[in-house]
């Protein structure tokens, strides 16, 4: 794999949201190349931690990572979707703390042949389980409607031209399949029109298509909630759960069912607003420069109707 390292964004404030039990069973559904497995670890020496990845291949580098930590942690392979089980097969009714960090790691970015990048050339996959059997971004493009793809670019990447790209990649494919990573981002290029003289364009123009294509393939909203639902039922009174987020459509469904959760009694909300990553951690890596970390807590039974109270 890559030689460069995934940096962990806003690790000093989420250890702070998630550590609340000294012996506590902490889950990681994001572990990644386990970043914020390691300080977690070693900021609390005696919990226990359970992480998960959808990607086997990440999770490698995590096992190394963690190695040293023997038997406090356990690392699966694993959907989210899958969640109930894992935990049932462990005996775990109830974690102290759940931690996502969506989105893919930079160590998956940076893999020219996952097919994530646009400024690389690779093949047009995507997937976060290249062994899963799902369709890989070259399949949906090659299958979809021109009006399912524009569909797509603009509700998963919030792309003002999704129209105009999905014209071109649907003319594209009639001259012949799309297969690279780089063709897909040339196609884009060319429709998206260069920002007015003066203006400098923040970002790279496929970065929303690619984003969007993303977000289908490994339908990331659809287990995002699915996820948040099972960690309702499973976060014990006074744990915590912890979730960054890298773009709004992410943040919206976490603000919402905090929210939710929150009017039904369940959870509170730590913090009203989200907490955001300092200057010097931005300066100093610029991924996280979109992050928001939004924190819930299990209400315990002696609050309940607490939040309530304070609110009328
Ligand atoms: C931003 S990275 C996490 C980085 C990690 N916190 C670290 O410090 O190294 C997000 C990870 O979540 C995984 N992931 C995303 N969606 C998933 C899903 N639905 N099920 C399981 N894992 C998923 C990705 O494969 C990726 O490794």
């Amino acid at each position: 794999m890559s030689d460069r390292v995934h940096t962990p964004v806003m690790v000093e404030e989420c250890l702070a949201a998630l550590l609340v039990a000294e012996e506590g069973i902490y889950l990681d559904l994001t572990t990644g190349a386990g970043g914020h497995a390691e300080a977690a670890l070693e900021r609390a020496p005696r919990a226990r931690w359970l992480g998960v990845d959808r990607d086997a291949e990440i999770l490698e580098i995590a096992r190394a990572n963690l190695a040293r930590f023997g038997e406090r942690v356990e690392l699966v392979q694993a959907r989210w979707g899958d969640l109930d089980r894992l935990l049932d097969e462990r005996g775990i009714a109830a974690l102290d703390g759940a931690l996502l960090d969506l989105g893919v790691s930079s160590l998956q970015l940076d893999r020219a042949e996952r097919g994530f990048a646009f400024s690389q050339d690779g093949p047009l996959d995507m997937r976060l389980d290249p062994r899963g059997g799902e369709a890989t971004a070259a399949e949906l493009l090659e299958r979809a409607t021109q009006e399912q793809i524009a569909t797509w670019i603009r509700g998963y990447g919030e792309e003002r031209f999704a129209g105009r790209i999905a014209r071109a990649i649907v003319e594209a494919r009639q001259r012949q399949p799309l297969r690279r990573t780089g063709e897909l981002a040339r196609i884009v290029e060319e429709v998206v029109p260069a920002p007015p003289r003066g203006v400098r364009r923040r970002i790279h123009p496929a970065t929303r298509t690619f984003q969007a294509l993303r977000i289908a393939v490994n339908r990331e909203l659809e287990d995002l909630e699915g996820v948040l639902g099972i960690l309702r039922r499973r976060i014990a009174p006074g744990g915590r759960l912890v979730v960054l987020s890298y773009h709004s459509l992410e943040d919206r469904i976490v603000k919402r069912f905090l929210r939710d959760v929150e009017r039904a009694d369940e959870f509170r909300r730590v913090s009203k607003k989200p907490l955001r990553p300092s200057e010097e951690e931005i300066r100093g890596n610029s991924r996280s420069r979109s992050a928001k970390l939004r924190i819930g807590e299990r209400v315990r039974p002696e609050e309940v109707g607490a939040t309530r109270r304070k609110r009328y």
